[in-house]
């Protein structure tokens, strides 16, 4: 199965988007605007829920009206930027149960290696929405995604803020059925695995870093 890449569009995103990038952003703003972004995505990529019609009363009539159904959603945060999509999300997903992977590059053989890993229990049960902003290598994304599947996962789909082609082409070579949410597909990596044009260190504007 090949996922898709939805390309999200909104203008509102697309704005917001568009500060995050200048340089002048301060940190305060570039928080606000990831976690504004966030919550717009966690409505952009839960639009094909399934929902099923219940039994209710108004105060005027009884009616059958829709709820959502399904599987129940758990909220990936890769450390250390994927914690800035989290609030966000969980604002459209007040009942999302939410996991951390914490995941480094090893200096010598570059591979990313897990430091950090907790997600709920009965994850074959759960869809999830796994969150990161910058699609960059791919190595990491990988990696995560690998490692969640080992915990029985069989439905996952991947948010970020800004992709590259090089990080889409990774984890669909990888991951085929993984499908990605993203704002926008910049031109290319540069020899340090950034992004480009991009907006910099996602981990270090949020927090304030550098
Ligand atoms: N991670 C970032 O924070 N920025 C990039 O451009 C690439 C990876």
């Amino acid at each position: 199965m090949t996922a898709r890449v939805h390309l999200i569009e909104h203008p509102l995103i697309q704005h917001k988007l568009t500060l995050m990038r200048c340089k002048e952003t301060s940190t305060s703003k570039f928080r606000a605007l990831l976690e504004e972004i966030s919550l717009l995505l966690g409505y952009e990529v839960t639009r094909d829920l399934p929902t099923e019609l219940v039994d209710i009363e108004t105060p005027l009539a009884t009616m059958r009206a829709p709820m959502v159904a399904g599987k129940k959603i758990v909220v990936v945060s890769v450390l250390r930027a994927g914690g800035g999509m989290l609030d966000g999300i969980v604002k459209v997903l007040p009942a999302a149960r939410i996991g951390h992977i914490g995941l480094y590059r090893d200096p010598t053989t570059l591979e990313p290696v897990e430091y950090y890993f907790k997600v709920p229990q009965q994850m074959d049960t759960r869809q999830v929405i796994l969150v990161d902003p910058m699609l960059a290598t791919g190595n990491s994304i990988v990696a995560a995604v690998s490692r969640i599947k080992q915990t029985g996962a069989k439905s996952i789909k991947f948010v970020c803020l800004l992709a590259a082609p090089e990080g889409i082409r990774h984890l669909h070579e990888v991951h085929p059925d993984v499908p990605i949410y993203t704002p926008a597909i910049d031109e290319r990596l540069n020899d340090h695995g950034y992004i480009v044009p991009g907006l910099g260190d996602a981990g270090d504007r949020l927090f304030g870093t550098k």
